[in-house]
C-alpha cells in the first residue's frame, strides 16, 4: 500500500477503506509512515471529513492499537461518565464515589489536563500521596474490594491516539469532528465499560462552539459506541462559565469534597446529580427518579464521602483531606478581585478563567510542565449575581507575584451590567 495514495483519496473526498485505515495506523505507530505525511492526511480529513464507516474502522483501529483491558475479573456493571472537558470540571471526583455507593462497579482511568481544561489525574495527584498509577491486578482487586478505583490511563492504552493527538494539536486539525469521536471513542471502548454517559460541553470554555455543534458531536460519539455494542447517552452541557466556582487542582479537589458533603455549589452539585442519575437509569437499575434519591441518601448518610476517604486510603493518599481539607496543599497568598461597579454579572468566559488559572501555574503548556497543585481561581459571584461596588468576586490563590498585566485581566474578568440577566442553563439536552 502506498500512503500517498491514501492522502489523495481523502484529498479527493473519496471514502478510505478498512485495510488503508488499518493500514495507516499500524505503520504509523510503527514509525514506518512519516509526521509529515499523516499531518497532510488530517487536514484532508478535517477538511473533507470521514463518513461513520471510516470513523468507525478509525475508532477501532486506534483501540486496538495498544492494551485494551476486558476488566474480566470484576463482577457487576461497569461504568464511566466522560467529559469533552471544561474549566473547572472535578465532576468525575464527586460523582464516582456517589456511582460506587449506588451499585455499579467504578474502575475509572482519566487523563491529565492539557491547555485551561484540567483533567482529574491532576487534581487527584493534589491529594497528598495519592498513587495514581496501578496495575491491572490492583485494580481489579481494589475494585472487587471496594467497587471503586480512579487512575491514570496506562501508558499503553491507544498509543495510535496518543501520537496523533500530539499532531493534531500543532497541525491545526484538533477541532474535526471524526477526529475527536475517533480520539474520545478508542480510549472508552479500550477500558470496555458497560455503560457510558458521555457531557459533551460547549461554550466559550469547549471545543464545540454551540449547542448545535456539541450536539453533533454527541450523536456521532453514540452511535460510533452503538456500533461497538456499548449501552451510551450523553449530556450537552454549558462551558459558559466556569463550573461550580473553583479552578485550580487542589482547590477543585476541596470543592468536590465538599459536594460530597453535600455543601458543593448549586450548578456543580446539579451535574453530579442530573449525569449520576442518567447513568444509574441507562445501566436499568433504577428510574431516574430512584437513582435521584438513592444519590441523595447516599450524600446525606455520608456513605459516599466515606467511599471517597476509603478509595484514598487504598491508593495510598492521605485520607483525612475529606474530613479536614486543609490538608490539602494550599498557595501562600490569597488576593481579592473586586466590582468596580454596582450591577448584575452577565458574563465571566471560562475560556478567560481557565487561562488565567494557567498562567498561576494550575495548567500546561507543554505536556512536560510541572503543575503548582495549590494555585487557582475560586469564585464568589457567578453569571446573573448583582454586586455591589468594592465586593469581592473573585479570590486567586497564587505563589508566585501577580503581574500588571494579570491584574489588568482579573480585572475584565466579570462584565458587568445594569440589566439584569438570567443565569446560564446548565444541562441543555439529553442525547441517546
Ligand atoms: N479529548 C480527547 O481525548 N481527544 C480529542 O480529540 C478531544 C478531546
Amino acid at each position: 500500500m502506498n500512503f500517498v495514495d491514501i492522502i489523495e483519496k481523502k484529498k479527493n473526498r473519496l471514502e478510505l477503506s478498512e485495510e488503508e485505515i488499518n493500514y495507516w495506523i499500524e505503520e504509523y505507530c510503527k514509525d514506518n509512515i512519516p509526521d509529515y505525511q499523516v499531518s497532510a492526511l488530517l487536514m484532508a480529513i478535517t477538511i473533507n471529513g470521514m463518513s461513520d464507516l471510516e470513523t468507525f474502522y478509525l475508532t477501532k483501529a486506534m483501540t486496538n492499537s495498544g492494551d485494551t483491558l476486558d476488566f474480566e475479573g470484576i463482577e457487576g456493571i461497569k461504568v464511566d461518565k466522560h467529559s469533552t472537558g471544561g474549566v473547572g470540571d472535578k465532576t468525575s471526583i464527586a460523582l464516582m464515589p456517589i456511582l460506587a455507593t449506588c451499585g455499579v462497579k467504578v474502575a475509572k482511568m482519566s487523563g491529565r489536563g492539557l491547555g485551561y481544561c484540567g483533567g482529574t489525574v491532576d487534581k487527584l495527584e493534589s491529594i497528598p500521596g495519592m498513587n495514581v498509577f496501578l496495575s491491572k491486578e490492583d485494580l481489579t482487586k481494589q475494585v472487587n474490594e471496594i467497587g471503586i478505583a480512579m487512575m491514570g490511563q496506562t501508558s499503553n492504552l491507544c498509543p495510535a491516539d496518543k501520537k496523533i493527538y500530539a499532531l493534531r494539536d500543532v497541525t491545526s486539525t484538533v477541532g474535526s469532528n471524526p477526529l475527536i469521536v475517533s480520539s474520545i471513542m478508542s480510549k472508552k471502548l479500550a477500558c470496555n465499560d458497560d455503560v457510558i454517559v458521555l457531557d459533551v460541553k460547549y461554550g466559550s470554555g469547549a471545543f464545540m462552539p454551540t449547542v448545535e455543534d456539541a450536539t453533533k458531536l454527541a450523536e456521532s460519539m453514540i452511535s460510533i459506541g452503538k456500533y461497538f455494542g456499548k449501552n451510551i447517552c450523553a449530556c450537552i452541557s454549558s462551558m459558559e462559565e466556569v463550573l461550580g466556582r473553583a479552578v485550580g487542582n487542589a482547590l477543585e479537589v476541596k470543592e468536590a469534597i465538599d459536594t460530597l458533603h453535600g455543601k458543593g455549589p448549586e450548578d456543580f452539585t446539579e451535574l453530579v446529580l442530573e449525569s449520576g442519575s442518567l447513568l444509574l437509569s441507562q445501566a436499568g437499575l433504577y428510574s431516574k427518579e430512584e437513582a435521584l434519591k438513592k444519590m441523595k441518601e447516599n450524600i446525606d448518610n455520608g456513605k459516599a464521602a466515606e467511599l471517597l476517604k476509603t478509595m484514598i486510603r487504598y491508593q495510598g493518599g492521605d485520607e483525612r483531606v475529606v474530613d479536614d481539607t486543609s490538608l490539602l496543599p494550599e498557595a501562600e497568598y490569597i488576593t481579592e478581585i473586586r466590582a468596580e461597579r454596582d450591577g448584575y454579572i452577565v458574563k465571566m468566559p471560562a475560556s478567560m478563567i481557565g487561562l488565567m488559572s494557567m498562567e498561576l501555574g494550575a495548567g500546561r503548556v507543554n505536556k512536560d510542565d510541572i503543575i503548582d497543585p495549590s494555585v487557582g481561581i475560586v469564585l464568589n459571584k457567578k453569571v446573573g449575581s448583582y454586586v455591589k461596588k468594592g465586593e469581592v468576586i473573585a479570590f486567586i490563590h497564587h505563589n508566585r507575584e501577580l503581574s500588571e498585566a494579570f491584574m489588568e485581566k482579573a480585572h475584565k474578568m466579570a462584565k458587568i451590567q445594569d440589566e439584569k440577566v438570567n443565569p446560564v442553563e446548565l444541562i441543555e439536552k439529553i442525547v441517546y
